[in-house]
């Protein structure tokens, strides 16, 4: 289980991981039915970490996607792990074999400000390193859905702040989602106040509430 000491808290569920990223992420942002009706998507996700929510969505998205659909994944990382550790991490999960060769093939030795890695003829992922309060506002992209996955909020306050959250707003096409898996109070009200429609859902696991959210 990858685990920060600097920010005090796992990187996913201890429960499992993949199937959280399925709770949280993927049926928060309603992605089954919306890439199986995309030409073009664009998900946009802060803290990269291992990769588990970018391999997962890869796998769904070839399971789901039409054949020459494209996917656009722009994610943001401060600290980005060595693929030793992320091998080590992910192995574990039998369904994400492909995906993490995949992606391991392509994975840098040495990280610099931003890398476009070609995963395969259609999906690209966009990794932006760096503190994403400064990052993001340099980028152009619009997303269709967005995965907030700092740490936990109490843990790592400047992943939620009011500023982040109305660049994730300049950052989402209209009518475009966001998901996550904490419901703090605070954060609810950041992302309201930064113009988007907020509805707690049930968490994964032993978790009381998730939120996900549309812009208005
Ligand atoms: C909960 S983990 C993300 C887990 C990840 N999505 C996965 O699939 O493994 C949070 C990530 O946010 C990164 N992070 C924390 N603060 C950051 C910041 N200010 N800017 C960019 N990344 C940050 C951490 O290094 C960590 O990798």
């Amino acid at each position: 289980m990858p685990y920060s000491n600097e920010f005090g808290d796992y990187y996913y569920s201890k429960s499992d991981g993949r199937l959280e990223c399925d709770h949280v992420f993927i049926n928060g942002n309603d992605l089954k039915s919306r890439f199986s009706g995309a030409k073009c998507f664009v998900i946009g996700e802060l803290g990269f970490g291992t990769g588990l929510n970018f391999l997962e969505t890869l796998r769904q998205f070839k399971q789901y996607a039409n054949n020459n659909a494209k996917l656009d994944f722009h994610s943001f990382e401060i600290n980005p792990l060595s693929a030793d550790t992320i091998q080590k991490a992910l192995s574990i999960w039998p369904q994400l074999t492909d995906e993490l060769s995949q992606f391991l093939a392509v994975l840098p030795n040495q990280f610099e400000n931003s890398h476009i890695l070609q995963i395969d003829e259609n999906v690209t992922l966009h990794l932006h390193i760096g503190d994403v309060n400064a990052t993001l506002p340099e980028q152009n992209f619009l997303a269709d859905a967005w995965y907030l996955d700092g740490f936990a909020p109490a843990r790592n306050e400047s992943m939620w702040s009011m500023d982040l959250m109305i660049e994730i707003a300049k950052h989402t096409k209209e009518g475009g989602t966001f998901s996550s898996y904490t419901a703090a109070g605070w954060v609810r009200r950041n992302l309201m106040d930064a113009g988007f429609k907020v509805q707690k859902t049930k968490g994964f696991a032993g978790k009381r509430d998730m939120i996900c959210g549309k812009k208005s």
